[in-house]
């Protein structure tokens, strides 16, 4: 099929286009120009050969779209689309596909299941700007499929990671604390670190992705993407202590102590982390034997690491000394809180 890739260039971009190229498509991709992933420190990652390039803003509609209905594409695969005016923009610049697959996300899910294991069709809950966006996207685009104007696959990716500028952990997004592992530096966790958090390689969810393309059975579906393997994160902070090589040391506080004392390192214990992920992978196990995710996180750290490091991303720990103000004085919030509750 004639394919296009709205992004192309990035994180989970990268890898779609990869699968796709694999899968014999005939692939094109549409964006500003301004993601260089030779320039970020992935030398080997540039755009494959054979893939066109349409350089443009998605956010000039006027543009975007008309540079799109001036195409002839069988399918196309939205990466970036954020919010309800980005989707009905590509409902104006679609509106021939065979195929159309949006990229949403498990954040529209909310934070606190509403069941386990969470499932593409539990209840909605966004809970942030960025969720509600996403999930106003999801609306306008399965409206336009309930009216029978859209042959619409959705996918919803939990953690993804390989190229983005940063290696997140259970309590937020900074990638400090790689820095303080590297120290010997302990770090903090909530629930021992014992809750179970779902992520996966932009490559693996690249080809789960791909593979639908065309695909008549995909449409009309949504998908959570994710490794089928549970890991807590205690796993998580050791792969990546591995690639460090240096053991992670951690020091468990309940959540509510550490939102509150220390909300902004936290913005991800609050909003996800606090509770178990688990997600209902059956439907793409039924629909998208292609998806077969092999990439450990211990496997690719090193390469995310030194693509960090080469580029300066990694802050030194030292200048940040929350972490260590919160560990000393654990002792004392510690006795002005109840116990953590249990989680389901
Ligand atoms: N990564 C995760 O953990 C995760 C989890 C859940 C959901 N998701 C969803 O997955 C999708 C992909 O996320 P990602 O972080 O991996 O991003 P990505 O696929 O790396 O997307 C970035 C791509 O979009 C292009 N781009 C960005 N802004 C653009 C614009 N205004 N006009 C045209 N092209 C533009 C970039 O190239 P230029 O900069 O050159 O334009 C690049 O090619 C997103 O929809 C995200 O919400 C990601």
């Amino acid at each position: 099929m004639r394919v296009v890739v709205v992004g192309g260039t990035g994180n989970i971009s990268l890898g779609v286009v990869k699968a796709l190229l694999e899968f014999g498509h005939e692939v094109t991709v549409y964006n500003r120009g301004t993601t260089d992933l030779r320039g970020e420190g992935l030398a080997d990652e540039a755009l494959p050969h054979g893939v066109r390039v349409l350089r443009g803003d998605r956010n000039d509609r006027a543009a975007f779209e008309a540079t799109m209905r001036g195409e002839r594409f069988d399918a196309a695969v939205d990466m970036i689309c954020f919010d309800a005016a980005d989707a009905e923009s590509d409902l104006r610049a679609f509106p021939e596909v065979e195929h159309f697959v949006n990229i949403s996300s498990v954040a529209t899910l909310g934070g606190e299941p509403a069941e386990l294991p969470m499932a593409a069709a539990s209840p909605r809950r966004p809970g942030d700007a960025y969720a509600l966006g996403k999930a106003a996207a999801d609306e306008v685009f399965a409206a336009a499929h309930a009216r029978g104007e859209l042959p619409l696959t959705v996918f919803m990716p939990a953690q993804t990671w390989g190229r983005q500028p940063r290696i997140l952990r259970q309590l937020g997004f900074e990638s400090t604390w790689i820095d303080r592992i590297r120290r010997g530096l302990p770090i903090l966790v909530a629930h021992d670190g014992q809750l179970i958090w779902s992520h996966c390689h932009a490559d693996d969810a690249g080809v789960g992705i791909a593979a639908a393309v065309g695909r008549p059975g995909c449409v009309g579906q949504t998908y959570i993407i994710t490794r089928f393997e549970l890991a807590t994160w205690r796993d998580y902070h050791e792969q990546i202590a591995s690639a460090v090589g240096r053991p992670a040391v951690f020091v468990d506080a309940p959540a509510d102590l550490l939102i509150g004392a220390w909300p902004e390192g936290t913005g991800l214990l609050a909003r996800e982390s606090r509770w178990n992920r688990i997600y209902d992978l059956s439907p793409i196990r039924r629909d998208i034997p292609e998806f077969q995710p092999k990439i450990a996180l211990a496997e690719a750290a090193p390469e995310m690491i030194r693509r960090l490091d080469a580029r300066g991303l990694i802050p030194d720990a030292r200048s940040d000394p929350a972490e260590d103000r919160i560990i000393a004085s654990l002792d004392r919030l510690g006795k002005e809180l109840a116990p953590e509750a249990p989680v389901a």
